[in-house]
């Protein structure tokens, strides 16, 4: 646990979390990497320091908070040729921000190519000393946190020229097994009977998407990736990459040990001896893998059921096309390529927050070519995703926002603009569907919005949405001198010189 003023120190290390030894890219050595803890209200301070020296990984970095609105600090928002030049060799960067009003559930990871898949990812949690929904539960120990992670074997510079690549394991707090291997160490989640916790479960995978359950138990979600929701008693949970949920647990069952589950959509979906499995143990239960048995969800949490606490209600006029600036986003996939309106993105050179301070300024003369997207400030944006060609679900991210699910995939015929979940990644789904989502341009910079399967992204499944160019400026101030020593070349560009 580190606080939000901390050393982040990016290496490579050996480690074998599910048996199996390989080098890997990670932060402060462990894997998920130190566990950020904050209070609402905080400054952050977090210095980057890169130390990468194997070659057959990447060797430049930057590190991306998920979820953390960046308001007012959009350079601090940790993408590679968005928002930042990466974090050359035995270079650093200074990430300093608020978080001002929010709390929950977040977590960190690189934001440089498929970086995030050879380890650097790491649970960030915001708490709240007036959290209204505390009621619900008592606090054990305030790390309870469940990161749920694919595993590879292979590095992501290999992994990167294959389609369809399959992960190896399931990590659940960094452990895991994989088929044929060892039968390594699986991660421990302790309870006490007759007690209450909230539990933060955290979808870090690069691809996959998980079915969380825990054998013998319900529980009780109370936030979706940093909003608080009305409380909906569940069985199981569906979590896709950069998701995140917090359940609370009562801990009534008998004292034993209980299987945890996150069952991948991936390759390797079986149990066999403890793969894709974590252990509840309550004390007083014997140290030992649980006997118990998997039964059919009853009760999955649905996200049509899913209501944001509080909502403030959906803004712009309700109604399918009634919203300020209604963009339509067609998703295909060809020979492995993913294009957004037949524009496939391929990162600029010159990071597009820089060619906005440059001057550049409309979609046209913004890097890459029709990857960027302007929108005016304080308009509602209602932005339907429609995936035609194959792959998915797809898992759509959007920096420097929440937003609200209009319409999940796969409901076709339901639009909610009155008490929708408020989040910051939703399933898009598969080939011939769609999702509907509303936010408000109130965040001057340039964000990315995203596929976020990392090899989906790497293959092109990304377009900026530039909000308020003119108005970023002023908005975001003089970039610190830290982040112009990452690309001094391009210090004091004209907007003639921003392209390519
Ligand atoms: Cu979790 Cu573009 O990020």
């Amino acid at each position: 646990v580190i606080d939000p003023v901390a050393h982040l120190r990016i290496v490579n290390k050996y480690i074998a979390p599910d048996g199996f030894n390989r080098s890997t890219t990670l932060a402060g050595g462990t894997f998920p990497g130190p566990l950020i803890k904050a209070t609402k209200g905080d400054r952050f301070s977090l210095n980057v320091v890169n130390e990468l020296t194997d070659p057959t990984q990447f060797l430049s970095t930057t590190v991306h908070w998920h979820g953390l609105f960046q308001n007012g600090t959009n350079y601090a928002d940790g993408v590679a040729f968005v928002t930042q030049c990466p974090i050359a060799q035995n270079n650093s960067f200074l990430y300093q921000f608020e978080a001002r009003n929010q709390a929950g559930t977040y977590w960190y990871h690189s934001h440089y190519s498929t970086q995030t898949c050879d380890g650097l990812r790491g649970p960030l949690v915001i708490y709240d000393p007036e959290d209204p929904m505390s009621y619900l539960y008592d606090v054990d120990d305030e790390t309870t946190v469940i990161t749920l992670a694919d595993w590879y074997h292979y590095t992501a510079a290999v992994l990167n020229h294959i389609i369809g690549v399959n992960p190896n394991s399931t990590l659940i707090n960094g452990l895991g097994r994989f088929a044929g291997g060892p039968q390594s160490d699986l991660a421990v989640v302790n309870t006490e009977y007759g007690k209450r916790y909230r539990l933060r479960l955290v979808g870090m995978s690069c691809d996959t998407h998980f079915i969380f359950s825990i054998d013998g138990h319900t529980f009780t979600v109370i936030e979706a990736d940093g909003v608080l929701t009305e409380p909906l008693l569940v069985d199981s949970i569906q979590v896709f990459p950069g998701q995140r949920y917090s359940v609370v647990l009562n801990a009534d069952q008998l004292v034993g040990n209980y299987w945890i589950r996150a069952l991948p959509n991936l390759a390797n979906a079986t149990f066999n001896g403890g793969m894709n499995s974590a252990i509840l143990r309550y004390q007083g239960a014997p140290v030992a893998d649980p006997s118990t048995n998997h039964t059919a969800s009853v009760m999955p949490m649905l996200e049509t059921n899913l209501h944001a606490l509080n909502h403030p209600g959906t803004p712009g006029v309700p109604g399918y096309g009634n919203a300020d600036i209604n963009l339509k986003l067609l998703v295909n996939n060809t020979g492995g390529a993913y294009s957004i309106n037949g524009v496939h993105y391929k990162p600029p050179s010159v990071p597009v927050l820089l060619q906005i301070l440059s001057g550049a300024q409309t979609a046209v003369d913004l890097m890459p070519n029709g990857s960027v997207i302007t929108l005016e400030a304080n308009k509602v944006v209602e932005l339907t995703m429609t995936t035609i060609g194959f792959g998915g679900p797809h898992p759509i991210h959007l920096h420097g926002h929440t937003f609200d699910v209009i319409q999940s995939a796969g409901n076709t015929s339901f639009f909610n603009y009155l008490n929708p979940v408020r989040r910051d990644v939703v399933s898009a789904g598969s080939q011939g569907q769609q999702m509907v989502i509303r936010f408000v341009t109130d965040n001057a910079g340039p964000w990315f919005l995203h596929c976020h399967i990392d090899w989906h992204l790497e293959a092109g499944f990304a377009v900026v949405m530039a909000e308020n160019p003119p108005g970023v400026s002023g908005h975001v101030g003089k970039l610190p001198s830290a982040w112009d020593n990452l690309c001094p070349k391009y210090n004091s560009l004209t907007p003639s010189q921003v392209g390519g």
